[in-house]
Order: C-alpha cells, then sequence, then structure tokens
C-alpha cells in the first residue's frame, strides 16, 4: 500500500476532481493505493494556467510513484508511463498512421545481409520532418528526460550519467503482428527508451523483451517504459495472435526513442 498525495489548489475543484479520478483509476489498476488532496490557497496573481500547469507536473509525479518496483540490471523501467489524457493523443496518431506502417528490412539491425527483425514500422522524424509539434508522441516524450528520470536512471546504471549529456534522438514505432519478433540485437546508439503500448484487453500472447546477458525478461505491458543503455543485448520473442485480430491494429506497438551525442 501507499499514498498518492496531490496539493491542489482550492480555486481548481473540477480540475481537481478529474486529476483524484484518473489518479485512482490508475490506483484501481495495480490494485493498491489510497488518494490523498491536500488543498492549499490559490496565491495571488496567479494564473489559471499556471495553477494547471502546476497540476498538470503533481499528476505526473502521482502517476510515476504508482509505478511498480521491477529490477532489471541497468535498466529503468516505468509502469503507468503516460498519463490517460497522453495515452489519449498517442492513440490518437497511432491509429492515424496504422495504414502507413511498413515492413521495414533495412531500418533494423542486421547480421551481415540478414536482417534481424521482421516487423512493421514509421519514422517520426521523417514524417513529422517539418512539423514535429503535430506530433503528440513527440510533444510528449520529452518527460523520458525529466530530472526525476535521470536521476533514477543514473543511480540503476552508472552508464545513465552519459545521458544527461545526449544531445541528439530519433524516433519510430513499431509495430508487431502474428509471427513478428526482433531477434539478439543491440542498438547502434547511447541509450534505448521503448514504451509499450497496446489495446486492452491483450489480443496477442508473446511479444516480451529479453536481456540476453543476464536473461532478465521485461514482460510487456501496456504504457510500460523502458530506458536502458543501447549496448546491452535484447531481443523481442514472437507476436502470436488469431487471425480474426490482424489488421486492426490490436498487436504490438514499440514507440521507440534513442538518444545519443554528436
Ligand atoms: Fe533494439
Amino acid at each position: 500500500m501507499g499514498a498518492v498525495v496531490l496539493m491542489a489548489a482550492q480555486a481548481q475543484e473540477e480540475v481537481v476532481r478529474e486529476i483524484v479520478e484518473e489518479v485512482e483509476l490508475m490506483a484501481r489498476n495495480q490494485g493498491q493505493m489510497e488518494v490523498m488532496v491536500e488543498q492549499t490557497p490559490v496565491q495571488e496573481g496567479v494564473e489559471d494556467q499556471e495553477i494547471q500547469a502546476q497540476l498538470g507536473v503533481q499528476v505526473d509525479q502521482a502517476l510515476s510513484s504508482l509505478n511498480t518496483n521491477i529490477k532489471i540490471t541497468d535498466c529503468l523501467v516505468i509502469d503507468n508511463f503516460y498519463s490517460p489524457k497522453e495515452q489519449k493523443d498517442i492513440w490518437e496518431e497511432l491509429d492515424y498512421h496504422l495504414d502507413s506502417f511498413y515492413l521495414d528490412k533495412k531500418g533494423c539491425a542486421q547480421d551481415g545481409d540478414i536482417p534481424l527483425a521482421n516487423l512493421s514500422r514509421i519514422y517520426l522524424d521523417e514524417i513529422y520532418r517539418n512539423n514535429r509539434a503535430d506530433s503528440n508522441i513527440l510533444t510528449h516524450y520529452s518527460k523520458i528526460l525529466s530530472k526525476r528520470n535521470l536521476e533514477k536512471y543514473a543511480e540503476i546504471t552508472p552508464s545513465g550519467r552519459t545521458l544527461e549529456v545526449t544531445n541528439i534522438d530519433w524516433s519510430q514505432v513499431s509495430y508487431y503482428e502474428d509471427g513478428n519478433n526482433y531477434a539478439e540485437h543491440f542498438d547502434q546508439f547511447m541509450h534505448s527508451c521503448l514504451i509499450w503500448f497496446f489495446r486492452e484487453p491483450k489480443k496477442f500472447t508473446g511479444g516480451n523483451l529479453t536481456f540476453t546477458e543476464t536473461g532478465e525478461v521485461v514482460t510487456c505491458k501496456h504504457n510500460r517504459m523502458l530506458l536502458f543503455p543501447s549496448y546491452l543485448m535484447h531481443k523481442v520473442d514472437t507476436v502470436n495472435m488469431v487471425e480474426k485480430d490482424l489488421g486492426q491494429g490490436l498487436g504490438r506497438y514499440c514507440l521507440t526513442h534513442f538518444f545519443s551525442r554528436k
């Protein structure tokens, strides 16, 4: 059991109520937790927008505190990574691009000439080259590098120190349906961030990630974020789906962000 405390301004009762409901839902999904709201007086001269922004930060912190404590060597795992509002925005974008995913044999890791991945992809940096702000994913992903996450990551792995000095990133979404997988490989960047999305109830089996050098398996859960040094060897086991569920976006999405320094 744990508690989430939200400091809420009195003037924003409607916003506070929505936030509490949001956090309570997340808490129930995790089978835990009470939610406490502490009301604080609104400071004079503070604009509504500022209050909303502050509350937004508090919600993020509250939701992060609901994370499970999965211990994976050198890897930061955060469950319930995106808030319900952010998830809604991201689903909107994924649904919009559903027909744009294509089988990509060249953009993945290779063994000689043999592609190690069997999956479909879209490359967000290409799609939104001139209008990044139009992408909900490319808007929300900045929270990956929050101060709190950087600190937590650096506690988990000494390599984490170098995430803070990265200054370039690449973003893509991979989509796995029946028979898709990704054989053992490492990513040719400094740090890798994966965020898994799928429609619930889950319509596939498999799709879990294994860090092959330690044998640690990370179960594919919706809205679970993994951040790890790209040199760690990893693989994704085969996704299995029944025929009636194919072609509808009911498989396994992996929002992928790579960070490096140029
Ligand atoms: Fe990878």
